[in-house]
């Protein structure tokens, strides 16, 4: 039983850290011999049968070796292999087509992670611990995989980090980034390669508890930077012209002295005014996930898909453009009179934010430079995967009329992958879906936010499944634009790009 255990398990390890290519060589060979033991073995015990020996003991002997050459009974044709030996049939496949991919499809990579960490240089050196071997920092020894800093080299990809919006910082523009020779841009926006935002858990106490609305006035404001390029001034003293009554801690329009802690502030008034400094798609800055902690209904000014970034469908009001004012005032001051109406904004904080504003404050639980390294480790597996002479895998095993296909799927965040497998005659996403879910419940998985989000939206032990997308999406694309067009759509995919890859998002 040992010796098969082991070689599965360092099977599994080659796959993803990259043994030498001799260790499973070797293993090859022994499971060769050991299948000669076997078939010698049931000849034996078939023959003692037939003679009308006393079966018992030499039972329970091919059973211990079906235990030993299998793991598990169950996972193989047993009877089907022993009645084809007998009949002299040695071209017969005694394993099942899935034990049969995940031996050829195992690949052996040149580069193990934990030994040889992904290196990145020209940032402050940050101690972050990730799971998938990171560094950050300089290391003199060896080239770095990625780079900050400038200049350019060959080689190692270019990288640039930021936060702020590209109505100020115009290089933070994808195709921009990409023209000036950046490999990897990470910026607020869900289509960077690796996206930075202002949002997570740790950060926000998103479910804090609403408060009583104390203040007289309907909203407040902390806005600081009178001069931003888009409308924001001008909304502010619209709905000022439109009689609502807005409280302003910020230098603009200050009408309240006092220093106060701006969450505990926004707290007590019903509204708050979360205007950016810019309209620019999925630049969602502090100003709305505080407003959300403190349960004051955001007024946005700002990110023309704000929706996306909703705790439910509803529970914020868009100023679009200028001209929304008007109505936006008249729904404020509606709602500050009709209790039931306003409590309807909130009723997220009591019965949970929707699985959509789950999914996308998930991805923040692995810090960005973490993500950093798991697309450039996956970008370097890929790399190799597609080189010539690398091994071919069969990715697909066919017995009669049935195909099996081997995918590989992992949760968005982690590195490693799990072989999930499909049958052509169930070849919808339907199928992927459930095979998903019974591989990674078979294995236990614990999902990559359960210690982050606040115990009472963690939900109970069995997992659900928001998405399962092609591995090299953007999130943009993974969270609200991507979808296979049917079930035909999804086999041509299949079919198109063997040993498939995809993420999964659990909620
Ligand atoms: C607000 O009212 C003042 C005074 O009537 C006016 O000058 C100003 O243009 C108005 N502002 C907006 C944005 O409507």
């Amino acid at each position: 039983m040992g010796l098969v255990t082991n070689s599965r398990s360092l099977r599994t390890e080659a796959t993803h850290e990259g043994l030498p290519v001799s260790t499973t060589a070797v293993l090859r060979r022994k499971l060769g011999n050991l299948m000669l033991l076997f078939a010698i073995f049931m000849v034996i015990a078939e023959i003692a049968f037939l003679s009308r020996l006393d079966m018992a003991k030499n039972a329970a002997m091919v059973d211990t070796v079906a235990d030993f050459f299998y793991g598990s009974r169950e996972e193989a044709t047993f009877d089907h292999f022993a009645f084809d030996i007998l009949r002299g049939d040695s071209n017969s496949e005694p394993e099942s087509c899935e034990e049969w991919l995940e031996r050829e499809d195992a690949v052996t990579y040149s580069r193990n992670f934990m030994t040889e960490p992904i290196l990145v240089v020209g940032a402050a050196q940050e101690q972050i611990s990730c799971s998938l071997g990171c560094k950050f920092g300089s290391d003199e020894s060896r080239a770095p995989d990625a780079s900050f800093g400038s200049p350019k080299r060959d080689g190692i990809a270019h990288v640039r980090r930021s936060m702020e919006s590209t109505a100020y910082f115009h290089q933070n523009d994808i195709a921009v980034a990409r023209r000036r020779g950046y490999d990897i841009v990470m910026t607020t926006s869900l289509s960077s390669d690796v996206p930075v935002g202002y949002f997570s858990w740790a950060e926000y106490d998103i479910m804090a508890p609403v408060q009583p609305k104390t203040e007289s006035a309907l909203a407040a404001a902390f806005i600081s930077n009178c001069g931003s390029p888009n409308f924001r001034m001008q909304a502010l003293e619209a709905l000022e012209n439109s009689s609502v009554k807005i409280d302003s801690y910020g230098g603009c329009h200050r009408n309240r002295g006092e220093r106060v802690d701006k969450v505990e502030a926004l707290k007590r008034y019903k509204f708050s005014l979360a205007f950016e400094n810019s309209n620019v798609e999925d630049y969602v800055t502090e100003k709305f996930f505080q407003s959300l902690v403190a349960g004051s209904v955001p007024v946005v000014v700002g990110a023309p898909n704000i929706q996306d970034f909703a705790p439910s469908p509803v529970s914020l009001l868009h100023i679009k453009q200028l001209t929304d004012v008007e109505s936006v005032a008249k729904t404020m001051k509606m709602l500050a009179e009709n209790h039931e109406a306003y409590n309807q904004y909130l009723r997220w904080k009591h019965e949970g934010p929707s699985d959509s504003f789950k999914a996308l404050l998930d991805m923040a639980v692995v810090h960005s430079s973490c993500r950093l390294c798991v697309h450039l480790a996956t970008k370097i597996r890929e790399k190799e995967e597609k080189s010539p002479g690398f091994k071919k895998r069969p990715c697909s095993c066919t017995r009669g009329s049935e195909t099996v296909y081997h995918t590989y799927v992992r949760e968005r965040g982690r590195f490693q992958m799990e072989s999930v497998y499909l049958r052509s005659g169930y070849l919808t996403q339907e199928a992927l879906k459930s095979a998903v879910f019974s591989k990674f419940t078979s294995l236990n998985h614990v999902p990559i936010w359960r210690s982050e989000r606040h115990e009472s939206i963690r939900g109970g032990n069995e997992l659900k499944i928001y998405r399962i997308y092609p591995l090299g999406m953007t999130q943009r694309q993974a969270l609200y634009t991507f979808s296979f067009k049917g079930d035909d759509d999804f086999r041509n995919y299949l079919e198109s790009n063997p040993c498939a890859k995809f993420e999964v998002i659990f909620v």
